[in-house]
């Protein structure tokens, strides 16, 4: 069974050919975790997992509901602590930070929530404005001005839509509203928890092409998690599986399409 397995590219034996000098114009990793191990209560949900993010690429993370996918995106941001292990968010150990230094890092990331997590009881405007209120402090002028540019970005009229509540947005619209809210503050990071879960198959196909513009105009290094296959595939330059706390495959969306791993296989097919 775990001869399946395939590893990184750095632990492949053909890596060792090319030259440290080619390894040099690698893009730099931007996001790099270690052994990382977390349990709830006496529950092990990740054990010991590793892997890297460069510069400008887009790690697609798949695997069956509650084998910690959301999971790792919330030690990624911090939001909770491992019980062992390490994450390197452009080399600074997060876990080793102060409270000021952690918001510091947290800037230079933009969290796209499973369930969009606005507010509800803010206004389309609001709720896009609300990482710039809540760390940089800019005129009025320049916060209408980003956000408008962040709802361009994601096909939104601020005019049309600024004003409203969530509540009076359809599923698709929320989506798009809370990937705004994740790109106004241009982060060098963004995460995606399950961008396309819940949405009809012509607004997810919407959404996984403007993730596509996204990483491609915005330049970001994204983490993508979510258990919809095909848009992982679409919207990442590699791919990991999880399963039982562990990665199980890591390879290139072609590599994941071509693989022998019986549980890949029925994961993917
Ligand atoms: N705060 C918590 N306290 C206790 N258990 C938790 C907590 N958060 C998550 N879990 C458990 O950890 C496991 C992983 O949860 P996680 O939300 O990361 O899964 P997931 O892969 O994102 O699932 P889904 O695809 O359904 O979103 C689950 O068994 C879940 O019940
Ligand atoms: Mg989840």
């Amino acid at each position: 069974m775990d001869d399946d397995r395939q590893f990184p590219p750095e632990a492949q034996p053909g890596a060792a050919i090319r030259t440290a000098a080619a390894r040099d114009l690698d893009p730099p990793v931007v996001i790099e975790v270690r052994d990382l191990s977390l349990a709830f209560d006496a529950n092990p949900v990740l054990n010991e997992i590793s892997f890297r993010v460069r510069e400008g690429e887009a790690l697609g993370i798949l695997g069956a509901s509650g084998v910690g996918k959301s999971t790792i995106l919330k030690l990624i941001l911090r939001l909770l602590v491992p019980d062992g292990g390490q994450i390197l968010i452009d080399g600074e150990d997060i876990n080793q930070l102060s409270f000021e230094e952690v918001l510091k890092v947290r800037q230079k990331m933009g969290m796209v929530f499973q369930a969009s997590a606005l507010f509800d009881s803010l206004s389309v405007y609001e709720n896009v404005a609300f990482p710039l209120r809540e760390h940089m402090r800019l005129r009025e002028e320049e916060i209408t001005q980003a956000v408008r540019q962040a709802l361009t970005m994601v096909d939104l009229s601020m005019g049309e839509l600024g004003a409203r509540l969530p509540a009076e947005l359809s599923g698709g619209q929320k989506k798009r509203v809370g990937i705004a809210r994740a790109i106004v503050h241009e982060p060098k990071i963004l995460l995606f928890d399950e961008p396309t879960t819940g949405l009809d198959p012509v607004t997810a196909r919407m959404i996984v092409e403007l993730m596509n513009r996204l990483e491609d105009e915005l330049d970001v290094t994204a983490v993508v998690v979510s258990h919809d296959v095909r848009a992982v595939l679409e919207v990442s330059t590699e791919i990991a599986m999880l399963k039982d706390g562990q990665i199980i495959f890591y390879g290139t969306p072609e590599e994941i399409l071509a693989t022998t791993n019986r549980y890949v296989r029925e994961f993917v097919d």
